[in-house]
């Protein structure tokens, strides 16, 4: 059915109704999160660490990002696609975020862009929101700024608390249409829930949040190994792979695959 359009996300927020995000970086995750009635599908600048195998997200480019951001939105038919903009494509100037923001939006076919930043990127939300593309911005811990925050730790705690309110309502005042708040304490994040009419997007911001967001490799169990405390996992997806895998090898090794049904007469 129907598309899902940012004023759809502004009235569940009025009406109280939380609803799901989920990262996407290709076809069938794409396609099975829009049927599961996902109705925003973020392609995270976290595809440098759950699909290209670098260690942290600061490495990653627009040239690797588009291909994932077209694969997705090519498949789905409700979803509202947001493009994440990497670190490095965005900060030099209002002119370099406004111009990989139409990147992403002609050559992707992203239906909405994402930034990190809160106060001091009010400019270049506004610009971006000017030419027509809807942004979502990102404050709170902001992983491009990592080095910058100290590694990862909750950001707006004590007098931080008040930083965070006014970078919310800087990026809402700029046109922003939603915005991430990650790793800040619930109660901060409900303060800020209340006080904004756009919705917030929730990842280690509590249940306070009109919404919430995981990368859905965390999300679905394909990541094993140590979760951050936000994390929860709704299936084991590399127990299955790995099942899958061994039963293979072993099939090829046996010489039980292929069998008489699997070859050509
Ligand atoms: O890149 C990403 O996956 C994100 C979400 C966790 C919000 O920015
Ligand atoms: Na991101």
């Amino acid at each position: 059915g129907r598309r899902v359009r940012i004023h759809h996300l502004r009235e569940l927020k009025e009406r109280g109704e939380a609803w799901p995000m989920l990262t996407a970086y290709d076809m069938y995750t794409a396609a099975i999160f829009d049927e599961a009635g996902i109705p925003v599908l973020l392609v995270g600048d976290s595809a440098a660490n759950n699909v290209f195998g670098y260690d942290t997200s600061i490495p990653v480019t627009v040239d690797e990002l588009l291909p994932l951001v077209r694969g997705v939105t090519r498949s789905v038919t409700r979803a509202l696609v947001v493009a994440d903009l990497p670190f490095g494509s965005y900060q030099l100037s209002v002119e370099q975020a406004l111009g990989t923001a139409v990147r992403f939006m002609k050559e992707g076919r992203a239906h909405a862009v994402k930034l990190e930043g809160g106060r001091r990127f009010a400019p270049h939300i506004e610009a971006i929101t000017a030419a027509g593309i809807p942004v979502m911005a990102h404050i709170g811990f902001t992983p491009q700024s990592e080095h910058n925050l100290g590694g990862y730790r909750v950001q707006g705690r004590g007098a931080g608390g008040d930083e965070l309110v006014a970078d919310a309502h800087a990026v809402q005042q700029a046109g922003a249409f939603a915005v991430v708040m990650e790793m800040v304490p619930g109660e901060v994040a409900k303060r800020v829930t209340h006080e904004l009419h756009i919705p917030t997007v929730g990842i280690g911001a509590g249940p306070d949040c009109d919404a919430q967001v995981l990368v859905w490799q965390d999300m679905a169990g394909l990541r094993t190994g140590k979760a951050p405390r936000f994390v929860k996992r709704y299936a084991n997806v590399a127990d299955v792979l790995t099942g899958a895998a061994h039963a293979f090898a072993d099939d090829v090794r046996n010489g039980e695959f292929p069998a008489a049904q699997h070859t050509f007469q």
